[in-house]
């Protein structure tokens, strides 16, 4: 089993957006995935009471019970377990870092994004653990989203595919659906199926790199 996080204090960044179409995916893909939510905002828990379909299950927690949840996680069949956390720095966000195998830090090509997650990098960085930038609500093609990519790729890894800002992410939320679900065919599905890929296999292998 393996966990991953999605996490930086910088809110509405689209922690809970990629979490959620991520594990649909996933879950297309042929793995067995859960949600951690430990935000009370809620986002995750809302939009599985919209959901038709039992899975992903959703079980909302505090950072209290993380360790002996992911312990039981860790001997059941599941392939993935998503932590959303909280658009604050807050111990559950660490906790949540620390339960990771791979971090990934949703950012959009914004001045204000690309400075807020710094406090969440230099925890990941103490925690070494493996993390991922994804360049998210960007648009189409933009000189901004290039400058981005290329100080974050300096930074860490990035996606060989950023996530444009598309209607179809806020639709499918609304519909208790996953962007793959909602619109199979359209180009925001097509985005977060070629994440998935990129991001179970980073996933895959070490548990932690050190900081170069
Ligand atoms: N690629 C995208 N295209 C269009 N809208 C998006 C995209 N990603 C996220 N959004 C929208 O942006 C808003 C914020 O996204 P989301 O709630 O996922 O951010 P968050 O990081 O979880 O925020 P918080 O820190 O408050 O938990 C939501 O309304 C969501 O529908
Ligand atoms: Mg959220």
């Amino acid at each position: 089993m393996k966990a991953i996080t999605f996490v930086t204090q910088k809110g509405g960044s689209g922690k809970s957006t990629l979490c959620i179409s991520l594990a649909v995916a996933a879950q297309e893909a042929g793995q067995s995935v859960c949600i951690l939510e430990m935000d009370r905002q809620a986002t995750v828990t809302d939009w599985a009471e919209h959901r038709r379909a039992d899975t992903p299950e959703v079980a909302q927690i505090d950072a209290t019970q993380l360790d002996d949840i992911m312990a039981r996680l860790r001997s059941s069949d599941f392939d993935y377990v998503f932590i959303d956390t909280p658009g604050v720095d807050s111990p559950g966000s660490l906790a949540a870092i620390r339960a990771a195998d791979l971090c990934v830090i949703p950012c959009r090509p914004t001045p204000a994004d690309l400075r807020a997650f710094k406090p969440t990098l230099a925890a990941i960085y103490r925690l070494e653990k493996k993390f991922a930038f994804v360049l998210n609500q960007t648009p189409p093609r933009s000189y901004r989203v290039r400058d981005a990519s290329d100080g974050l790729a300096v930074l860490g890894v990035l996606p060989d595919v950023n996530i444009v800002m598309r209607n179809d992410h806020q639709d499918a939320l609304g519909m208790g659906q996953g962007v793959t679900e909602y619109n199979p065919t359209g180009q925001a599905a097509s985005e977060v199926r070629r994440l998935w890929t990129w991001i179970e296999k980073r996933s895959q292998g070490l548990s932690y790199v050190k900081a170069a």
